[in-house]
């Protein structure tokens, strides 16, 4: 057994840690300002409705022996399609009341990735990623290119309208009215992503966001940034991460849990708590989720609540909202 463990903790990083029958997925749907109390009964009931269903969607795959990678994006589109996230349906409106959304994926096996930003056409900005990643030579695209390369590669288009919905539109006036700033906590929820282990030991992570309601001149947050609010590398962990995205690139987040496993030897759980402790200290808030390469989940976050979920081979499904929740 402690020869096993020796070896095990050898791993090169980058190589898979083989767990037979083994896999995991964890989500998010946004971290915030959502305290106990306030979301009424049928609000609270909703959202963990909605969270279970992208957790049965990457379930589906991973069960099967499928790759993380499309646990990833299944349990993302599920997300995206649910307009109480802030991604794809449902995404908030930018300064001039558009949306505009980013996104990212990275496959742990190979550390390829690709991503989206800005993009206003595309119903599902996870696949548009995904494809940037599979289908061209680039990381990231962004704003016109990539709706263009969205509708060359066959992706399902929708008219800027799909993405609507009043309750993002009042919350647009407000602000509006208001002029909060961009960086206003109350508005930094609602962002979703997908960490997952598949049985083959293989880590992916996605991430997509409509962004922060009244963000302007083009402004991209950490979403699509890879290294910042996603990272997938076998051996070592996946992240996706939500908040308020200008700290958690600074903070390069979701390197930055890698750094700490890698290189610092932390646990995934104290490696996802620090880097929360770092956006913290540089005035940021939000929270993120990491998976190390045996799929145990670290849920960290410095809001009041993050809506959230995790299942596994040997864990049924389980979800919360508030910080306090286990
Ligand atoms: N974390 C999402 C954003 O800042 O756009």
């Amino acid at each position: 057994m402690k020869a096993m463990i020796a070896i095990l903790c050898m791993a090169p990083l980058g190589a898979p840690l083989q767990a037979a029958g083994n896999w995991q997925l964890a989500i998010h749907g946004g971290a915030g300002v959502v305290d106990p109390g306030s979301l009424t009964p049928a609000m609270d009931a909703a959202y963990r409705a909605s969270l279970n269903r992208a957790l049965e969607a990457g379930a589906a795959v991973l069960s099967k022996g499928g790759a993380s990678l499309d646990a990833v994006e299944a349990a993302v589109r599920t997300l995206e399609d649910d307009p109480l996230f802030n991604a794809g349906k449902g995404s908030v409106f930018t300064a001039e009341g558009r949306n505009e959304l980013d996104a990212s994926i990275m496959d742990g096996s190979n550390r390829k990735a690709g991503a989206v930003a800005g993009v206003t056409r595309t119903r599902n900005p996870v696949s548009l990623a995904r494809a940037v990643m599979e289908k061209s030579t680039h990381v990231m695209l962004t704003g016109l290119g990539a709706d263009a390369f969205s509708v060359q590669q066959g992706l399902e288009q929708v008219e800027p309208e799909y993405f609507r919905t009043e309750e993002r539109w009042q919350q647009y006036l407000q602000w509006r009215d208001k002029r909060t700033s961009l960086l206003d906590r109350t508005h930094a929820y609602g962002t979703v992503g997908a960490v997952a282990l598949d049985q083959a030991g293989h880590l992916a992570a996605a991430t997509s966001t409509g962004g922060l309601t009244g963000k302007r001149w083009g402004r991209v947050g950490d979403s699509p940034i890879i290294g910042a609010g996603t990272y997938a590398e076998d051996g070592v962990c996946a992240v996706s991460a939500t908040g308020t995205g200008e700290f958690f690139i600074r903070a390069s987040a979701a390197r930055q849990v890698r750094d700490r496993i890698a290189w610092h030897r932390e646990s995934v759980k104290s490696a996802a708590d620090n880097t929360i402790k770092d956006i913290g200290g540089l005035g940021g808030d939000g929270g993120l989720i990491a998976m190390d390469a045996r799929g145990r989940v670290a849920f960290a976050m410095n809001s009041p609540g993050m809506y959230r979920g995790s299942v596994g081979a040997t864990q049924p499904a389980h979800t919360a909202i508030y910080a306090s929740e286990k």
